[in-house]
């Protein structure tokens, strides 16, 4: 199903340069014959993150609704309906103001036999008017921030949430896209307001393939790739948007806060790993001055020492009381976590006991030292025992261990793992979300 917005014929709710771009250069750039490979999973739109970031472990996805604002060429439609598919009446909006976008966004939607998804030709700026009731979840990621006035854009986005919704939002990092504002102005300057896309083009090449050493985008290049990976696509978007803004942690605090919403949590556990002052600060005496502040300010503080946070991926909500808490009806899971399963992390834990074991994300290694328990505890992690259940079921195989000192390791075990998104949370009365792989495809 497909809808066009009459709207759009009158441009003074868009920008006609940012249109213009995204119908020439939809991104990021995707091939619909690639869904017969491979699946895109945007770690923040995988159900099991968001019933436990932003629905305390106790969503229901039979019926959710769920809004893809700026869904581009589809990678968080397409991972969303199809996780989707697996629950009745659940269906995706996919809203966005470009066809030519759209369309590839919709091959790959059909190309993957989904029937869940309709999709809306649009401006944002329009949702207040388009007679939607409210979404359980809104995805909202690389849009608000190409858009004139993205106050006015989320506040868009907020009227079509309702007292239960969430919201996941992707803005750009200021400090770390410094060599990008440096790029995005060298062009500026040699384009001038004139030159079509292809000219555009050619000349930010030319300009990168003759970059010195000591331009500051060159000396930070590794922190990129679409200009590597996405062709013409990821060179326009990076280097030569018409209007791109970022945002440091606090102004992103402040920027959900003025549309009435809280910043729940950041969505990849890398940036959260990133965002944590520990992951640097080693001082003692430094380092408790800081974690007696804030968490805001404390991300401020990791933010400007790690420098290099490109993207910021939040969640949001209505109310700031959205994560999963531990405790003894929860069930605590493995997501698909690439060191190994459940059963190998445990049996490592329990043939090294108490020995330090290395783990994290692609930026940040750190250092999980297991408690006396941990092994019994993350062997009897099957998805489907509670955390009660699982503690009796260790006293009942003759292990003395006190009630506090099995929480203890626990609360220790799942702080470290869960920051790493390795294991996540749901309540016991919560049906398990079945994860989809790369590899599958609905009906096959
Ligand atoms: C950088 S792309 C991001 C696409 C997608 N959200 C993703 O993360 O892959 C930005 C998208 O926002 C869309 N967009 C920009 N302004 C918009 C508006 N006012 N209403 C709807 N879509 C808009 C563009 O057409 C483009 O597809």
């Amino acid at each position: 199903m497909s809808h066009v917005d009459s709207r759009l014929e009158d441009d003074s709710n868009y920008l006609r340069s940012i249109r213009h771009q995204y119908e020439n250069l939809p991104y990021p750039f995707r091939d619909p014959e690639d869904e017969k490979k491979r699946l895109i999973r945007p770690t923040s739109e995988r159900l099991s993150n968001l019933n436990h970031y932003c629905y305390r472990g106790r969503a229901r996805f039979d019926n959710f609704r769920v809004l893809v604002a700026g869904g581009g060429t589809g990678d968080g439609t397409t991972y969303l309906a199809t996780q989707l598919s697996q629950f009745p009446g659940a269906t995706v909006t996919h809203l966005d103001l470009s066809t030519a976008s759209i369309d590839i966004a919709r091959r790959r939607v059909e190309s993957r036999g989904l029937s869940n998804v309709t999709f809306v030709h649009g401006s944002i700026l329009h949702l207040p008017d388009m007679g939607f009731e409210p979404f359980g979840y809104v995805n909202c990621t690389g849009v608000l921030m190409v858009m004139d006035d993205p106050d006015a854009g989320l506040a868009a986005v907020r009227s079509v949430m309702g007292p239960d919704s969430a919201l996941g939002l992707m803005l750009y990092a200021e400090y770390g896209r410094t060599g990008v504002y440096q790029m995005q102005d060298l062009l500026r300057r040699i384009n001038g307001p004139d030159a079509d896309i292809p000219t555009q083009l050619d000349n930010a090449k030319a300009l990168l393939a003759e970059l010195p050493a000591g331009n500051w985008f060159k000396r930070g290049e590794d922190l990129f790739k679409d200009h590597l990976t996405l062709g013409d696509s990821g060179i326009y978007d990076m280097f030569l948007i018409s209007c791109d803004r970022a945002y440091t942690v606090p102004e992103t605090y402040e920027y959900v806060e003025k549309a009435g919403l809280h910043l729940v949590d950041y969505a990849w556990s890398r940036e959260r790993v990133m965002l944590e002052v520990e992951s640097y600060l080693k001082e003692p005496a430094l380092l408790a001055k800081v974690k007696a502040m804030p968490r805001r300010r404390q991300r401020a503080i990791a933010e400007l020492m790690c420098g290099t946070l490109t993207r910021q991926h939040v969640y949001a909500a209505p109310d700031d009381d959205r994560v999963a808490q531990p405790g003894p009806d929860m069930v605590p899971f493995f997501v698909d976590f690439e060191g190994g399963s459940n059963g190998a992390l445990a049996a490592h834990i329990r043939a090294n006991p108490g020995q330090p074991l290395e783990m994290g994300t692609d930026v940040l290694r750190f250092v999980y030292t297991p408690g006396r328990y941990s092994g019994e505890i993350l062997a009897r992690m099957d998805g489907v025992r509670t955390v009660a259940e699982i503690f009796e079921d260790i006293r009942a195989s003759g292990i003395a261990a006190g009630e506090g000192e099995l929480m203890a390791d626990f609360l220790a075990t799942y702080k470290r793992l869960n920051m790493a998104d390795i294991i996540l949370l749901r309540h016991k009365d919560t049906p398990v979300v079945p994860e989809v792989m790369h590899a599958d495809r609905p009906g096959r």
